[in-house]
């Protein structure tokens, strides 16, 4: 949430940051900017929208030194006056995430004093110049240590050239480059720039020259930090033909699946040693990482018989859980860095708990905090809304499940590879667009289904609501008749998720129910009876036939690129949808 670039030693580094900020959208796009430093002097470019819109201004940021940022707004409207970098007197700044005693510090440092925008973030360039006093280093030790809540704050000083970075609960990772060194939010940033990078820990300052790299802790003793192998690649980040990242990372759907198979087999051992003893499970995560932990859920109870409660981190941490040393907290995220996400399992930790991180992530700080990792092979997501990585997710979590129950794992990678073969059919040849017309024209949009079908309409409705803002619900088919179905008229569209025969004809009431309302209906199935009794009367969405655990990842396949094509039709920008970013870094 919020992308920052810095890089120092580069000739027009300006250039280079405002280039590779736009890597970086994904984590916001409230507004964008770029501070450049020469000879003592900063250059700004800053304003509400996207990194491009500053594009005519870049060429005149000179210097070799330069910072920028790409916002998602906390504190402060959209604007050009709460665009980052903050300038004053003789610093720039970039931060990433909330100063919570903002109010506190003004009032105490900054009485009368009148702020130019109205971000928490501007409070920490007026320390850095109060405490300033030749020596940049100790201004920003100073600043930080004023601060209560969460940063990843990059600074310039007039008299240094080069960046300081500071960080606490918010990502920040540098890279190593030849002549030039770098800080970014996140990986894809530095793809292709430099192989080396290192991760900061909180509490860290990090001081980047044009020749060298010195990270301090936070009592400023200097520290290594140990040097990755960038994990971010240039073709990953390549449109290639597809308008959109939305709809190359549904295309990445299979070879999500068969990479984070060939990922678990690799790590099956050290998993399984994890997973002894292990009598009660408790599954965590935000969104969409919520809501592949419902189908894992499901896999955990059917294969294993472990009971299994699945909650919302943000709910998760506040709720005094119980844990004892039989319970495995099973957290989830794409970005390894939701902060609800990580705190919960911080939580978990102190009270003694086991976490297994599953994540798309490596060196997340999830990762950091979890006793054992459970990799998803997604490669770099970037579009906002969560495609590839959730199933990807699915595909851990069932292998996860087989591990736990002493099932064959290798037979189980098989059948996913099998359903991931059948994604791919199913991508290929899938037509959604009278479905994604009628969704398009209406009020509201209902997804149904029971159990792991029931799972997948809540992903569908969450992918649809986010993407086209359309109002959407995703519901338990049985619940219907309680109460949802006073919504349902001729102006809204349900979609109901059909694919377990048990449990079909009782779907089948469902459709009716709101047939007999008027509603429109269309049916997501494998099962050819339910296409034979409905032929005729609703949209019928096949999908091809597997095993029935393994069917989420299709009809997954199905509800987001549903997604996609709406939010199309209505001239949204499937990735960027408004308001939203992703890595959700703050509270
Ligand atoms: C929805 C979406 C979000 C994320 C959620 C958690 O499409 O992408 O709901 O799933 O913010 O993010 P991670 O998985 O990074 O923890």
């Amino acid at each position: 949430m919020c992308g920052i670039v810095g890089m120092t030693g580069e000739r027009g580094a300006a250039g280079s940051v405002y280039e590779r900020l736009k890597l970086l959208e994904y984590r916001g796009y409230d507004s964008a900017g770029v501070a450049s430093l020469d000879g003592g002097k900063f250059f700004v470019s800053k304003r509400r929208g996207r990194v491009y819109s500053l594009g005519g201004e870049i060429k005149h940021l000179h210097g070799h030194t330069a910072i920028g940022h790409t916002r998602w707004a906390t504190h402060g409207k959209p604007c050009d006056e709460n665009a980052h970098p903050h300038v004053l007197g003789k610093f720039a700044i970039v931060h990433n995430g909330i100063i919570e005693n903002y109010a506190e510090l003004q009032e105490k440092y900054f009485k009368g004093v009148q702020f130019n925008s109205e971000t928490d973030s501007e409070v920490a360039v007026r320390l850095l110049n109060y405490f300033y006093d030749k020596d940049p280093l100790t201004a920003v030790k100073k600043t930080v240590d004023e601060i209560a809540g969460s940063y990843a704050l990059v600074v310039m000083c007039a008299d240094f050239d080069g960046i300081i970075v500071a960080k606490n609960k918010n990502p920040v990772i540098i890279g190593y480059g030849n002549g030039v060194n770098y800080c970014a939010s996140d990986a894809p940033a530095l793809a292709g720039l430099c192989d080396d990078i290192s991760v900061l820990s909180d509490g860290d300052i990090a001081v980047l020259t044009d020749k060298k790299i010195e990270v301090y802790d936070g009592n400023l003793e200097p520290v290594m930090r140990e040097k990755l192998k960038n994990p971010a690649l240039c073709a990953e980040l390549d449109l290639g033909s597809c308008p959109h990242y939305m709809l190359k990372e549904i295309n990445e759907v299979p070879t999500s699946i068969t990479k984070t198979c060939q990922a678990f087999i690799c790590t099956y051992d050290n998993i399984k040693s994890y997973l002894s003893g292990i009598k009660r499970i408790i599954i965590t995560g935000c969104g969409t990482a919520y809501n592949s932990g419902l189908i894992g859920k499901r896999y955990f109870e059917s294969f294993a018989r472990v009971p299994v409660e699945v909650e919302t981190a943000g709910e998760f941490r506040y709720k005094n859980p119980v844990i004892d040393k039989k319970t495995a907290v099973i957290a989830i995220s794409q970005s390894g860095e939701t902060a609800d996400t990580v705190e919960a399992a911080k939580l978990v930790k102190s009270l003694g708990g086991k976490v297994i991180a599953v994540t798309n992530s490596p060196y997340s700080e999830l990762t950091r905090v979890a006793d054992a990792v459970v990799p998803v092979e997604a490669g770099q997501e970037i579009c906002v809304a969560a495609t590839k990585s959730y199933t990807g997710q699915i595909a851990a979590l069932y292998l996860l499940a087989l591990t736990l129950c002493g099932g064959d794992v290798e037979a189980g990678a098989k059948k996913l590879v099998a359903a991931s073969e059948l994604c791919f059919q199913l991508i290929q040849r899938l037509d959604i667009c009278t479905l994604a017309d009628a969704c398009a024209r209406s009020d509201g949009v209902f997804f149904l289904g029971r159990d792991l079908d029931c799972a997948v309409a809540t992903e569908g409705s969450l992918k649809l609501k986010e993407i086209s803002y359309i109002p959407s619900e995703g519901y338990p088919a049985g619940e219907l008749k309680h109460g949802t179905l006073a919504l349902i008229d001729i102006r809204t569209v349900s979609v109901v998720i059909i694919t377990d025969e048990y449990l079909a004809p009782k779907s089948l009431n469902a459709v009716e129910q709101i047939l007999s309302r008027k509603g429109k209906v269309a049916v997501v199935t494998n099962i050819k009876d339910v296409t034979k009794k409905l032929d005729g009367k609703v949209n019928i969405i096949e999908i091809p036939d597997c095993d029935k655990y393994l069917s989420p990842l299709l009809s997954a396949v199905v509800v987001q690129l549903l997604a996609y094509k709406t939010s199309l039709l209505l001239g949204r920008d499937p990735d960027k949808p408004r308001n939203l970013a992703k890595s959700v870094t703050v509270e």
